[in-house]
């Protein structure tokens, strides 16, 4: 690959997925594109580079798609579904008793395994949320995660990492070599495809978004105009949970920290409130919300 084609991709990733590649990542493209570009009949990168040019957009979306970091696992990192069970949750039932729903947002939700964690949390808490009505959007820039999530297939590997046994047991059936999560688990999740780096008002108001370990790869401008845009999608007494190695302090004072409550952050009001749209708050909260039972 020649220093212009690298500085070539760079550009395109950066403006297609918000990937920032820093100057000497050229090995990292190389592991990931070469075998796409042997798939699809091409000499090498420099073929590829010229297919991208070309306008190819099916050869866009699997370079964007093959360059995407996918890596998750079930209650990745504990803390943040400590915190959904002992702080937000309970929060949220004394805040919404009158009108008993909740809309969560999962905004990288990859192959749903952050998504399904906060459901079976949500089913783990029994009574206190009988009657409530849940969503729980799942969206990812890539389909073929998306496709993975919906399916709510995973390996004996998948769900060895991070699945308490009792949880697995009481929540997937086993298929051959491959476990699937129960339809109604799967029934609480929507999926949606969405690039974040795009408008995503149409989503509507959450009451909490998950964002975590996608932003780490975007540089900061696109940080911080991400994080003011979620700013407007989320509720005043909202919650925004961020991934270990992200956060807010130092980009935007849309979202302050909880004292704490380590990667848990609030929208400050004043700035939420002047930054929301007015179609915003009026955005329908949802048409298809999954009613809890017991
Ligand atoms: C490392 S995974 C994180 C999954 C999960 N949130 C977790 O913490 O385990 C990052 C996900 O972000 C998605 N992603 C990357 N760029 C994106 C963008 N511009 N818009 C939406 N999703 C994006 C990737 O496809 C990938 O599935």
């Amino acid at each position: 690959m020649t220093p212009p084609e690298y500085e070539y991709l760079r550009k395109f990733l950066r403006d297609q997925s918000g990937l920032d590649l820093s100057a000497d990542k050229q090995y990292l493209i190389e592991s990931r594109l070469l075998p796409l570009a042997r798939k699809a009949g091409l000499a090498g990168i420099s073929e590829l580079v010229q297919r991208l040019q070309g306008g190819s957009s099916a050869l866009s979306t699997s370079v964007v798609e093959a360059m995407t970091t996918n890596e998750t696992f079930f209650f990745r990192d504990k803390i943040p579904f400590d915190h959904f069970r002992d702080t937000i949750v309970p929060e949220m039932l004394k805040a919404r008793a009158g009108r008993k729903s909740m809309r969560i947002w999962c905004a990288a939700g990859s192959t749903g395994q952050e998504p399904y964690s906060l459901a079976m949390c949500l089913k783990e808490m029994g009574a206190a949320l009988a009657g409530w009505r849940i969503e729980i959007v799942a969206s990812d820039l890539s389909q073929e995660v998306l496709e993975k999530s919906r399916a709510g297939i995973y390996s004996q590997f998948e769900v060895q990492r991070g699945l308490p046994i009792q949880l697995l047991v009481r929540y997937f059936k086993q298929a051959g070599e491959t476990w699937q999560i129960n339809p109604e688990l799967r029934a609480m999740v929507q999926h949606r495809q969405l690039n974040l780096l795009h408008d995503f008002s149409q989503l509507g108001v959450f009451d909490i978004i998950y964002c975590r370990n996608v932003l780490i790869y975007f540089d900061q401008d696109t940080k911080i105009d991400i994080f003011n845009r979620l700013a407007r999608q989320i509720e005043p007494d909202g919650f925004l949970v961020l991934g270990a190695a992200e956060t807010v302090v130092g980009l935007t004072d849309a979202f302050r920290p909880i004292a704490e409550r380590r990667g848990l952050y609030k929208p400050n009001d004043a700035r939420a409130a002047a930054t929301k749209p007015v179609l915003a708050g009026a955005a329908p909260r949802t048409a298809a919300m999954a009613g809890l039972s017991a």
